[in-house]
C-alpha cells in the first residue's frame, strides 16, 4: 500500500508541528507550511528523522500561495489524501478592541483558509476514492472565551462547515472532523498567559500555575497529546467517524456534548 500524503498547514510549531510528527510516525509522507522560511527549514530538519517531510513557506491567508503549496506537494509527494487545516490564532481582544482589519484577517486566517484548502485538495481525495480532513480549533466551539471575540465567532463557523461537509462527503469516503484545544502548552498559550498576567498585574509564572490548576487534569496538555487524536481521526480505523468535534482539554469545558 502506498503511504498517505498529508498536508499540515501551520505545521512548523505548536500543534501543527506535533501533528506533522505524529503523521510521520504513522508512515505518512508529510508536507508542512507556515509563513517563515526559517521556521519551515528548522521544522523540516527536526522532523526529518521520522520520515519523508517537505516544507514550503506559505501564508494560509493568501489564496495563490495556498494553491501553489498544494501544487508543489502534489508534484513532490503525490496527491494529497489527508489535510490538516491548522492556522495561527486570531487577534486577541474583546469586541470593542477589534477593527475592520482584525475581522478581515481572522476571516481569512481561521475560516477562509479552511474553505480554500479543502477546495484545493478535494479533487485528489475524490480521485483516490477516500480522504481525511481535520480542522483544528478552540474550546470556543463549546463555550465563548473571555477576550477572544474572533475565536468565539470563527471557530464555531468552522465547526458548522465540518458538520455540513461531513454529510456531503461521507458517500465519497471522505471524513471531516474538528479537533479543538483547551490549553495545550504551546508558544501561543505562553503568549496569551503573559498578556493576561500583565493585564491582571500578576507575575507570569504565578498566573500560569493558577491557570493550570484550574484545569481538572491539573495541568496543560502537551502538543503530542493533541496530535494523538488527530492521528487516530486520519487513520483507516476512523473511517466511520465523521462530522465530529472533539475537545482535547483535560476536562476544562464541562458542557454537553
Ligand atoms: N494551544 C492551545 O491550547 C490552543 C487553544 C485554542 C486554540 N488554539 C489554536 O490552534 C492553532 C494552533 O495553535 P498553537 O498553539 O500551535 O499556536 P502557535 O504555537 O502560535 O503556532 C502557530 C503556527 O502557525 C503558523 N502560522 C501563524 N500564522 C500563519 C499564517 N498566516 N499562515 C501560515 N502559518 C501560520 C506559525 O508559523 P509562522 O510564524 O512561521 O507562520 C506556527 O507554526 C491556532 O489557531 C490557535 O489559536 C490553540
Amino acid at each position: 500500500m502506498t503511504a498517505p500524503v498529508s498536508l499540515v498547514l501551520a505545521g512548523t510549531r505548536g500543534l501543527g508541528f506535533a501533528i506533522a510528527g505524529e503523521l510521520l510516525k504513522r508512515g505518512h509522507r508529510v508536507a508542512i507550511a507556515s509563513r517563515s522560511e526559517d521556521n519551515v527549514r528548522d521544522a523540516v530538519e527536526q522532523l526529518g528523522s521520522y520520515g519523508e517531510v517537505i516544507g514550503h513557506a506559505t501564508d494560509v491567508r493568501d489564496e495563490s500561495e495556498l494553491a501553489g503549496l498544494v501544487e508543489r506537494t502534489r508534484s513532490e509527494l503525490g496527491p494529497v489524501t489527508t489535510l490538516v487545516a491548522n492556522a495561527g490564532g486570531p487577534t486577541v481582544g474583546g469586541f470593542e478592541s477589534l477593527d475592520e482589519d482584525d475581522w478581515n484577517s481572522a476571516y481569512q486566517l481561521n475560516l477562509l483558509s479552511v474553505v480554500r484548502s479543502i477546495r484545493l485538495v478535494l479533487p485528489d481525495m475524490r480521485a483516490a476514492g477516500s480522504g481525511r480532513i481535520v480542522a483544528t480549533g478552540s474550546s470556543s466551539v463549546r463555550r465563548p472565551l473571555d477576550g477572544l471575540t474572533l475565536s468565539n465567532v470563527f471557530r464555531p463557523a468552522v465547526n458548522g462547515l465540518v458538520k455540513d461537509l461531513a454529510v456531503q462527503l461521507a458517500p465519497e469516503r471522505i471524513t471531516v472532523n474538528m479537533v479543538s484545544a483547551g490549553r495545550i502548552d504551546t508558544d501561543r498559550v505562553r503568549r496569551l498567559d503573559q498578556v493576561r498576567a500583565e493585564r491582571a498585574g500578576l507575575d507570569a509564572e504565578a498566573f500560569r500555575a493558577n491557570a493550570q490548576s484550574a484545569v481538572p487534569a491539573g495541568r496543560y496538555g502537551t502538543p503530542d497529546e493533541f496530535a494523538a487524536m488527530v492521528g487516530f481521526l486520519v487513520s483507516p480505523e476512523a473511517a466511520y467517524v465523521t462530522g465530529q468535534s472533539v475537545l482535547i482539554d483535560g476536562g476544562l469545558v464541562p458542557t454537553l456534548p
